[in-house]
């Protein structure tokens, strides 16, 4: 059985107050048949280690550099998420692929240092609007998929995290039905049996874009979709609440 898993993505959101009145309401209503985690800026990973250290709860980072150390200014290693607190880290965010040039091959080698490091990676894959209203969504998600997972084995696949986020879908408040965020989740997890067989039945796959306490539910009561990546709604500890005890 695959657990259910929620992680709020806070982007370039929250502050250190923030963080600490959020985390003491929600730690009184975490579920125990539910993950639950935070995606956050660098800055805020360590007070939220240190605020969540006797709770169940996912520490991530929304990003990592591909390698170990050197002259990239402006960038932070997984070992240094990891000597910060963070247990998981967000890969591939359609953000970080739009505005930051992040490409399927480097989406690749930041995977593959995640599973060596240990971290939880949370893979995003999406097609943008005209790539779905083209009849293109299946082809584009495939090939990121495919590429994200290069070199991988079927050993890995319940260390991996998928996460379907139809760009149309986020922080626009239009989410994709039930029906076509299932079809696309069940459709991934196709990909990953072609490649590794059997063994996609252990990978996660979440859905993304615009879910919100009112969607929820219907999300969550599908047979291939295992939880949930949200952005904006992950910011008001009530909603939170309401999202992990669907
Ligand atoms: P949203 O963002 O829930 O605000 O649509 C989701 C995401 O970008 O992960």
């Amino acid at each position: 059985m695959r657990r259910k898993l929620i992680v709020g993505n806070w982007k370039m959101n929250g502050s250190l107050s923030h963080l600490e009145d959020f985390i003491d309401e929600v730690k009184l209503h975490l579920h125990p048949d539910v993950d639950a985690g935070l995606a956050l800026p660098y800055t805020l990973i360590s007070a939220l280690k240190l605020i969540s250290k006797n709770l169940e709860f996912l520490v991530a980072a929304q990003n990592m550099h591909e390698l170990d150390s050197g002259a990239y200014t402006g960038e932070v290693s997984s070992d240094m998420i990891q000597e910060a607190g963070a247990n998981a880290v967000i890969l591939g965010h359609s953000e970080r692929r739009a505005y930051y040039g992040e490409t399927d091959e480097a989406v690749n080698l930041k995977l593959k240092k995640a599973l060596e490091k240990s971290l939880l990676p949370i893979v995003c894959v999406g097609e943008s609007l005209e790539e779905r209203e083209e009849g293109r969504h299946e082809e584009k998600v495939e090939g990121q998929v495919v590429k994200a997972l290069k070199g991988l084995s079927a050993g890995d696949m319940d260390k991996v995290v998928v996460a379907y986020e139809p760009i149309w879908a986020i922080g626009t408040g239009k989410t994709a039905s039930g029906e076509d965020a299932e079809a696309m989740c069940a459709f991934i997890r196709g990909v990953v049996e072609q490649l590794f067989g059997p063994e996609a039945e252990k990978v996660r796959i979440l859905y993304g874009g615009s879910v919100k306490p009112s969607n929820i539910v219907e999300l969550m009561n599908k047979e291939n979709i295992d939880g949930a990546l949200v952005g904006g709604a992950s910011l008001k500890a009530s909603d939170f609440i309401a999202l992990i005890n669907f």
